[in-house]
């Protein structure tokens, strides 16, 4: 049998398409690898937010070109494919720059692999226009799903921040009908799945045809996910605060399976370098927005994303930052150095902020948010919190799930729980998961 090996950079919408490859490839009588040595079809799937993430890639190409050698002098053929945004950003680029690539394929445009491998065989191909056909209606049905799955309800993104290279690479946003969203929800749970994340680059702005084909918002497409037998837990990721509509801060009050979690990222706390991102909202819009959800919500855990460095960032401006983490309390976040991306506007900045600088600032930045992190988990201790089994965990005997608030925990249970919500008390914090004890009937009676 052919084997296919799958690798994702990036973010969950690229691990969300690289399981939709895979089953694509599976479709064709590929199965599924681990260990690289062995594929006869290499996939990358790749991404273009900063220069290290598209560098990795080239690294990556480089070991392949000597792997591709050796199993050729065995007789062997591989096929190697570029896919996801570096592929888009790139396309023939990378034929040039990597010679032993066959294929270079686009994110809107991975349901045509089959035909790209075939055609690779006398020729190497490139295919990055974006397509008047919608993949999804060409993508394999699939069988077996992650007790929690990401779903794809929205892609793209019309916000043209200053520094990113998203709205090229992905290409203007659109959103999925219901009905075909539902219509995956449906079959990721019957294939296991009891939690969904709706994903999409601005997933909060999902305006996507409801059954009479008039747009509905988020929310709605919740409510109807919702009542969905066996799908117990709904979250979604990633938002813009300028997208957080008055119904979506609602429905952290109103919808039962949603989550009491929100990653809502911000940037900067500095309303001059949010404008000079082209964020489109101040600081404080942000912290009243905050505010707004919590008092729907008061137990919700927060994250978000920064970028420290920006053109032009001072001290003072990269302190009202660390005074907006302060303020708000993170239970997790992401951190970045501003890294000038080709094609987007702040690259052409000449007033670059020195690489030291950003070091150290971003080292502040997330010692704060640690701290925060940190703190939070600890909260958790002594608590009983309800665990949604996902896996078997490090040790025999033991079950991995997560947290409401997306903590992942480890305790004892068999694994006939997994995918069942178990109460289970925290006994202690580790630096990247809790430990507990799952509270029986006669535990929770005492
Ligand atoms: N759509 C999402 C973000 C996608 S990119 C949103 O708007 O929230 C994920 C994160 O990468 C961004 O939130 C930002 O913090 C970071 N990022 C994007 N471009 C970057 C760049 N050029 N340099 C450093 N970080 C960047
Ligand atoms: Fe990039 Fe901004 Fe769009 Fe997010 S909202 S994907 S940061 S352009
Ligand atoms: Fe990277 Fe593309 Fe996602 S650039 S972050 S893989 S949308």
């Amino acid at each position: 049998m052919k084997k296919a090996f799958v690798k994702s950079y990036g973010c969950q919408m690229n691990a969300y398409d690289a399981g939709r490859m895979s089953d694509l490839l599976a479709s064709q009588g590929y199965a599924a690898t681990e260990s690289v040595e062995e594929a006869d079809v290499v996939v990358l799937n790749t991404c273009h937010i900063r220069e290290k993430a598209a560098d990795k890639v080239y690294s990556e190409l480089g070991r392949l070109r000597v792997l591709k050698t050796a199993r050729a002098e065995a007789g062997l053929d591989t096929r190697i494919v570029v896919a996801g945004c570096v592929a888009q950003a790139e396309g023939k680029e990378i034929l040039a720059r990597a010679p032993s690539v066959d294929v270079v394929v686009g994110p809107q445009n991975y349901h045509r692999l089959p035909d790209l491998l075939t055609r690779s065989a006398s020729t190497r191909v490139v295919d990055t226009e974006f397509p008047v056909e919608d993949k999804f209606d060409h993508l394999p049905i699939r069988r077996t799903a992650a007790v929690s799955s990401f779903l794809t309800v929205q892609e793209g993104c019309d916000k043209f921040c200053a520094f990113c290279v998203v709205p090229y690479t992905r290409g203007a946003e659109v959103s999925r009908s219901v009905e075909a969203i539902l219509d995956e929800a449906r079959k990721l749970v019957r294939g296991g799945a009891r939690e969904l994340t709706l994903i999409g680059q601005n997933v909060n702005a999902y305006h996507g045809a409801g059954a009479d084909g008039v747009p509905v918002t988020l929310p709605a497409l919740m409510r109807a996910l919702e009542s969905i037998p066996g799908l117990l837990r709904l979250r979604y990721t990633t938002s813009h605060p300028n997208d957080m509509a008055d119904d979506l801060v609602r429905a952290h009050g109103e919808i039962a399976a949603l989550m009491p979690y929100l990653h809502l990222p911000v940037q900067s706390g500095s309303t001059r370098v949010l404008q000079a991102m082209n964020r489109k909202h101040t600081g404080d819009e942000y912290r009243r927005l905050i505010e707004r959800v919590r008092r729907v919500r008061p137990d919700i855990a927060l994250s978000s994303d920064f970028i420290v460095g920006f053109p032009g960032e001072t001290d003072v401006e990269f302190d009202e930052t660390m005074r907006l983490v302060a303020e708000i309390g993170f239970a997790s976040a992401y951190s970045f150095k501003y890294s000038p991306r080709p094609g987007t506007p702040a690259a052409e900045r000449e007033d670059a902020v020195p690489e030291a600088v950003k070091s150290e600032r971003l080292a502040a930045l997330q010692a704060l948010l640690d701290d925060q992190r940190h703190a939070f988990n600890a909260s958790a201790v002594g608590h009983v919190v309800e665990v949604l089994v996902e896996k078997a965990g490090r040790h025999p005997g033991q079950v991995a799930g997560k947290t409401p608030h997306l903590l992942p925990v480890q305790f004892d249970a068999p694994a006939a729980t997994i995918g069942t919500v178990v109460p289970v008390r925290v006994v202690r914090a580790g630096s990247n998961s809790l430990f507990g004890e799952a509270v029986t009937d006669e535990a929770a009676a005492a």
